[in-house]
């Protein structure tokens, strides 16, 4: 029977449960061993009893918990082919030659390299004494399929990633409850949300709660006074301010929430908190979108990588218009990259300040 394994890397989102079940649950209904490969790269460098067969009760229960059960890391030694030559030992010892990897974009480009440089491990590994040629021969392809697993929404290429609607919720929930107290008290919040590079977190969710200001690092502000209201002559008891984690100036220097704070006590005379929702963004269930997206993604990789020619490139699992569909892995982790380059680039202000003019035109 082939063996498929499955591993959750990088930072974990709620789905990511819904996505191993799913995998697991497709191997075994099209004839193929599932192994769950625990704490990430780190379970495959390492080996052990971190590399488990699961079966179909094993995953039963796991759609609606949060976090992953199979564990995280951010793994350094698999970013070393010294830890990725031990990787591919652990896999050919237990016949494992497909993975399905759910992470962000880092995670994701370490499969693709490991997909690489899979025939030239195998033959330093013999060339070591390590493994022989018999062991290796029935596995000279390794197939490879990327699901994305972030609450970021920070994949281009894909509507949406596994748990950023479920992150998304939870903030809202959270930004409900500060509006009350807020409220009452007639004061200003200014709340951070998660997002280094992405403020898809922060924009959704000041649309979404009806929050007063906006700071994202994609659209920054000319910080030249913008942020006058008279509160009281509208009635306002509350001010809300969303700040994304990343949030940066036209100079691209970060934007802290203390500073948008002191903004708010010394130009509006407002009392005013900052409220750190740090953690709480990311653990908890996944919301019934990130269960179906997980579960439909699950069965899709699964499809994949029983499907992928030696040739063909790693695919990601996307949704696009609400179709699942498979896309070159690094095309849509370029992509991305070219995004993040773009809000990071030297001449972002004149960027910025081109953009701005060509929409007063
Ligand atoms: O998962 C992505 C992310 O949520 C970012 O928005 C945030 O900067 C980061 O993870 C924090 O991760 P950690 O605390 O695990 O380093």
């Amino acid at each position: 029977k082939r063996r498929i394994g499955v591993l959750t890397s990088g930072g974990d989102a709620p789905g990511m449960n819904g996505a191993v079940r799913a995998v697991v649950r497709m191997a075994i209904h099209c004839d193929c061993e599932a192994y769950a490969v625990f704490e990430g790269y780190e379970g495959l460098v390492n080996g052990g009893n971190m590399i488990r067969q699961l079966h179909w009760e094993d995953v039963r229960g796991w759609l609606s918990r949060g976090g992953t059960l199979i564990g995280s890391a951010r793994c350094m030694a698999f970013r070393e082919r010294a830890g990725r030559l031990r990787a591919a030992k652990n896999m050919i010892l237990r016949g494992i030659d497909a993975l399905v990897v759910c992470g962000g974009d880092g995670s994701l480009t370490g499969a693709d390299v490991f997909r690489a440089e899979w025939p030239g491990l195998l033959s330093d590994l013999v060339a070591a004494g390590e493994l022989t040629q018999e062991q290796i021969a029935p596995y000279t392809v390794l197939n490879i399929v990327g699901l994305v697993g972030s609450i970021d929404n920070d994949m281009s290429g894909t509507d949406a990633t596994i748990g950023c609607y479920s992150s998304l919720t939870r903030i809202c929930d959270a930004v409900d409850d500060v509006f009350d107290t807020a409220f009452s008290h007639q004061r200003g919040f200014v709340i951070e949300v998660m997002g280094r590079h992405c403020g898809w977190l922060a924009l959704m969710s000041a649309i979404s709660t009806g929050a007063d200001w906006l700071f994202i690092p994609e659209n920054p502000p000319r910080m030249d006074g913008r942020m006058r209201c008279n509160r009281k002559e509208r009635g306002k008891r509350r001010t809300i301010v969303i700040v994304a984690e990343g949030a940066q100036d036209r100079h691209l220097n970060k934007i802290a929430s203390s500073t948008i704070k002191d903004i708010l006590t010394e130009r509006l005379g407002l009392d005013t908190r900052t409220t750190v929702l740090g953690h709480t963004q990311r653990g908890g269930a996944a919301c019934a979108y990130d269960r179906w997206l997980s579960t439909l993604q699950g069965v899709e990789a699964v499809r994949a990588v029983l499907e992928m020619s030696p040739q063909s490139p790693v695919p990601v699992i996307t949704i696009r218009e609400n179709k699942i569909m498979r896309t070159p892995l690094m095309d849509a982790v370029q992509a991305t990259k070219d995004v993040t380059a773009k809000i990071h680039a030297k001449d972002f202000d004149a960027a910025m300040n081109e953009r701005d003019a060509e929409f007063k035109e």
